[in-house]
């Protein structure tokens, strides 16, 4: 008799670590997940002080966790601690997915960059590779999503920050993976997009970044990578710039959560119902 249908043994235990993790949808998404597949899980959300992530990660896997989900501010601790590591996760230089093996192993993963590819290539039907696309930040958030964008081979890839030479440290990073524009905030008037991502976080202080007016082209979709109950600053200014549509980062969550979901139980869950149950409950 297999795990799956051992009702038996223990549920398998995982959680999401982070500081602030209170707020955090995954245990509610994994738990969804499971039960879709038949998998009984513990899913917990643990708050870890900082400088305490080491320890915390340690512990729970003493206590028998099978995987952790790492959220801000320890992706990059829970790259340094993994000791295999994916190529894309190699890539991203943090890790969001971490997965133990019995001889306490840690496999480390990035899924961000591949659940927004799919939220916006198949929730959205906005396929990458036939997009103009401007991703506006170019800190930790967009190292974690260039790899997996580049591999769509998108018409044009500009990637703008209010400090130019942080952008142009990201295209030289993913030089081999594919061409990266690079400009700063101001040098965007003039050109206009499909696809325009807000990875700043400017959002985080009810903020949106500076930018110029005409960003959009006809039916073009502005994507906030923060969700929110509410649609965020940046949703509402994008509406009202031009855009025909403007989403949060809800979709891509659940489909990082997915791919998370994949790397711990080998099963693909059906990730439409879970979202349209966190819009319902938002
Ligand atoms: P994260 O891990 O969320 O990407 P980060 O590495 O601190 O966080 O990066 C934050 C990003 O938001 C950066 O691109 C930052 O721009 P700078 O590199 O110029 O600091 C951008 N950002 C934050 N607040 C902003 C604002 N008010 N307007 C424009 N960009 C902002």
């Amino acid at each position: 008799m297999t795990d799956l249908f051992d009702f038996h043994a223990p549920p398998k235990l995982y959680a999401v670590m982070g500081n602030p993790v209170a707020h955090s949808k995954s245990p509610q998404i994994h738990t969804l997940f499971a039960t879709q597949c038949g998998i009984r899980i513990d899913y917990r959300a643990i708050q870890v002080d900082l400088g305490g992530f080491e320890q915390a990660v340690s512990n729970f896997q003493a206590s028998g966790g099978q995987g952790l989900n790492v959220t801000v501010p320890f992706k990059l601790e829970a790259w340094k601690l993994a000791t295999e590591r994916s190529a894309r996760a190699e890539r991203a230089g943090a890790v969001n997915t971490l997965k133990f093996s019995r001889q306490g192993e840690r496999f480390g993963d990035n899924t961000d960059g591949v659940g927004l590819v799919r939220d916006m290539v198949q929730n959205l039907n906005r396929p990458v590779c036939a997009a103009n696309l401007l991703i506006v930040g170019a800190g930790g958030a967009v190292r974690g999503v260039l790899g997996p964008l580049l591999a769509e081979q998108p018409k044009l890839l500009v990637v703008a920050n209010r400090t130019i030479d942080r952008a142009a440290g990201l295209a030289d990073l993913f030089a081999h993976d594919g061409h990266i524009q690079v400009c700063g905030l101001p040098d965007l008037a003039g050109q206009s997009f499909d696809i325009v991502i807000n990875a700043t976080a400017a959002g985080l202080s009810g903020e949106v970044p500076e930018l110029p007016d005409g960003l959009f082209t006809a039916d073009a979709l502005g994507y906030d990578l923060m969700y929110a109950d509410e649609p965020t600053a940046f949703m509402r200014w994008a509406k009202d710039h031009g855009a025909t549509h403007a989403v949060d980062g809800l979709g891509m969550l659940v489909e990082q959560a997915a791919e998370s979901f994949f790397i711990w139980h080998d099963r693909k869950p059906e990730t439409a119902p879970v979202i349209a149950t966190l819009r319902q409950v938002t």
